[in-house]
């Protein structure tokens, strides 16, 4: 993968994504279509793994057959709303090692704040996908990565629904080695951070809360 941000312009990404902007989709609805985008995501964003054969036997002979090569991937959660992605991404590649990474803002500094980390091991032999829904001031995320590269990740993917122009800006300047894919780049942020036109707070549309 070399370009910084793709943008999955697939028809299918964009229906869903339309629907689950709207205010008035249900958080059932919401939390079963970002599951569904986060399939066709998790398509573009592993499409160039590095591939080896392996040989096996069909009922009608032998062959040597694709498969993906190196150690099993790491998807890493950015919490709580990474976790939304993360359930769909797992059903695509179930065998994958799965970490989280927990960061809440200082009020004060508004700076982010590392609450929970748990990580697989051997993070710098693995493609690590980190997950988070929303790119939007870009803090946690560069934070997060931040982390992930203290703990040995080498190569290391962003994976997200919505972008703001300011959050891709930001995590060009921290991380450029880090590709970003995502649904939708949107306009900007509001003066509260969020992502506008956006979708609201996606850990309150996905668990329900306010
Ligand atoms: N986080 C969200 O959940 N929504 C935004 O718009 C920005 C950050």
């Amino acid at each position: 993968m070399t370009d910084h941000l793709t943008v999955v312009s697939h028809p299918l990404v964009q229906h869903k994504l339309t629907l689950m902007r709207r205010k008035d989709t249900s958080t059932g609805e919401f939390r079963k279509l970002l599951r569904e985008i986060s399939q066709l995501l998790a398509y573009e964003v592993t499409a160039n793994l590095p591939m080896t054969t392996r040989t096996i036997e069909t009922p009608m002979t032998e062959m040597e057959a694709p498969t993906l090569a190196g150690k099993k991937l790491a998807l890493i959660s950015i919490l709580r709303a990474g976790n939304g992605l993360l359930d769909g991404v797992l059903e695509l590649i179930p065998s994958a090692r799965v970490g989280f990474v927990g960061l809440y803002r200082d009020e004060e500094t508004l700076q982010p704040v590392q609450y929970y980390f748990k990580v697989p091991d051997s993070l710098g032999d693995r493609l690590v996908i980190a997950v988070d829904p929303m790119l939007a001031t870009g803090n946690s995320s560069v934070a997060a990565i931040d982390l992930l590269k203290q703990a040995g990740a080498k190569n290391i993917r962003f994976l997200c629904l919505l972008a703001a122009p300011e959050g891709v800006a930001r995590m060009k300047e921290a991380h450029p080695d880090v590709p970003i894919v995502t649904a939708a780049l949107d306009e900007r942020l509001n003066e509260k951070g969020y992502i506008v036109p956006g979708l609201g707070d996606a850990g309150d549309r996905l668990f329900g809360t306010k």
